[in-house]
């Protein structure tokens, strides 16, 4: 009896250790499937965040005469500044600071951008006047019809430096 037993052991070990083994490689290849899912997850652009702000679309900022030369107007539904410039022309700055892209609130006192994070600064045109910011605010394309200024937030456009072409002038005016 006791020996039959031994004989039997080996065996009943040996199936528990492949079946253990096979258990294992079951709750591996989960746990890896698992893994790879969240990683996918993670890459994956959030489609509601850019519902909600990023891109509004055509943006119908106002019309021309209601910005007043040398100001900066916020806007909340596209998350962007129109910025009046000095001659007349208009741009309209992304508010994300091309560091790290912490919003960068403006300041009419200081008529200037300053980035609460590491203190970049930047002009109303967006120029970089104090680093670590790589490179000026980015744009949105402005167009303006029936005297109406319109801002199109579905594209970023990104600039090395301000150059006069980026600005958008009503008919009348000229550069
Ligand atoms: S995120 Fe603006 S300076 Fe760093």
């Amino acid at each position: 009896m006791t020996r039959k037993s031994k004989d039997d052991s080996p065996m009943v070990d040996s199936s528990r250790r492949s079946f253990l083994n096979k258990l294992w490689i079951v709750l591996g290849g989960l746990a890896l499937v698992e893994v790879v899912g969240l990683v996918l997850a993670f890459f994956q652009p959030r489609k509601t965040r850019s519902k909600e702000g990023e891109s509004a679309g055509v943006v119908e900022a106002g019309a021309v005469e209601k910005f007043t030369l040398n100001s900066v107007t916020a806007f909340v539904r596209g998350k962007f500044y129109l910025a009046r410039l000095e001659d007349g022309g208009f741009l309209a700055l992304s508010r994300k600071c091309t560091h790290l892209g912490c919003t960068v609130p403006w300041s009419s006192k200081e008529m200037k951008f300053v980035c609460p994070c590491h203190a970049s600064v930047y002009d109303i045109r967006g120029e970089v006047v104090t680093a670590p910011a790589p490179r000026p605010l980015d744009l949105h394309h402005v167009f303006i019809e029936n005297n109406i200024v319109k801002v199109d937030t579905n594209k970023v456009i990104k600039r090395g430096a301000f150059r006069p072409e980026q600005a958008v002038y009503a008919k009348k005016e000229t550069k």
